[in-house]
């Protein structure tokens, strides 16, 4: 990111000095699963297109790349209707691949495609900063854990958790995907006044969350709290334009890869070093996704 742009940007930002009432903070944290279903329930299996460009993005994801195993495991947290899932298992006919959302009608939605089949993949209803994953996946087993456009629905409080929550079922040696939303995103310069909740934490029209993550961010909650190793980690900056409708935005997007320590003693050491707990399983709240964001990602 340029200098001009950066400081552009913060001046922007400094602009906005109000934040929603407490009251209505609470709310949003409190019924995000419930509005991410409304979404899905107005906007069915339409709204995102496939993923195709993931295994461009993320090597890990290419057929017989040195990292897979024979038979590659992969969780996709915030799997949403399956977008990222359906290409990945079409190219990589060994892999199998867990697939949760705390969205029951998003993951009905997975279970009905023709591209589900209970020998290469199993949907499942979860929300990652509370239910454990280790009760439905064996601990340790886990080659990859992809978070494509998730952790930027959940509120920042509640990051941490979900780290702790994945790096239980994470192999030693085991990589996060993870590609979401960065700050000075043009989504997040036009969020109107009355739509902040915290710093890079803005709520959409729809009641989804939006945050927006610095690289800095990443580091602090992948490495410093959760004990992973940082692969890469940098922001991704794409020009957005269409001159019929008279847009020309830069698009940030944060995109990183982190690995358990392959030492287990370390990645033990890494799980107690989060110090998080996560309470018994039940289920409870969402995140979303805005138009702006979300027309963004379908590309
Ligand atoms: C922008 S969508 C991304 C969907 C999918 N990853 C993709 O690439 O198409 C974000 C998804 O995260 C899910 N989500 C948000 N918070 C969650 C949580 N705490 N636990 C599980 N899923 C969550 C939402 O229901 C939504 O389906």
């Amino acid at each position: 990111m340029d200098d001009l742009f950066v400081s552009r940007s913060q001046e922007t930002l400094a602009k906005d000095t109000s934040v929603v009432p407490e009251f209505w903070q609470q709310k949003y944290r409190s019924d995000a699963s419930r509005n991410w279903d409304r979404f899905y329930h107005h906007n069915t299996t339409n709204f995102f297109k496939n993923r195709h460009w993931t295994d461009r993005v993320f090597e890990e994801l290419r057929p017989g790349h040195l990292f897979s195993e024979e038979k590659p495991i992969l969780l996709e947290i915030g799997c949403g209707v399956g977008n990222f899932v359906w290409p990945v298992l079409e190219r990589n006919p060994d892999i199998f691949i867990y697939a949760c959302d705390f969205s029951k009608r998003a993951i009905e939605f997975v279970k009905q495609n023709e591209g589900y089949a209970q020998k290469r993949c199993q949907a499942f209803v979860c929300d990652i900063t509370k239910d454990r994953l280790a009760d439905t996946i064996p601990p340790h087993s886990v080659d990859i854990v992809s978070a494509i456009f998730v952790f930027s629905a959940l509120p920042p409080e509640k990051q941490a958790a979900a780290i702790a929550n994945i790096v239980e079922i994470l192999k030693p040696g085991g990589r996060i995907l993870f590609r979401d939303y960065g700050i000075y995103d043009i989504a997040q310069l036009r969020f109107k006044s009355g739509h902040k909740l915290e710093n890079n934490l803005y709520v959409r029209q729809d009641g989804t969350l939006a945050y927006y993550f610095s690289k800095e961010r990443l580091h602090e909650l992948f490495v410093q709290h959760g004990g992973l190793v940082e692969l890469d980690n940098d922001y991704v900056i794409s020009r957005l334009k269409n001159f019929k409708k008279n847009i020309d935005v830069e698009r940030v997007f944060t995109q990183a890869r982190f690995q358990a320590p392959i030492d287990s003693g370390l990645l033990e050491k890494a799980m107690t070093n989060t110090q998080i707990t996560i309470p018994a399983a039940t289920s409870g709240e969402t995140d979303g996704c805005g138009i702006i964001d979300m027309a963004m990602d379908m590309k």
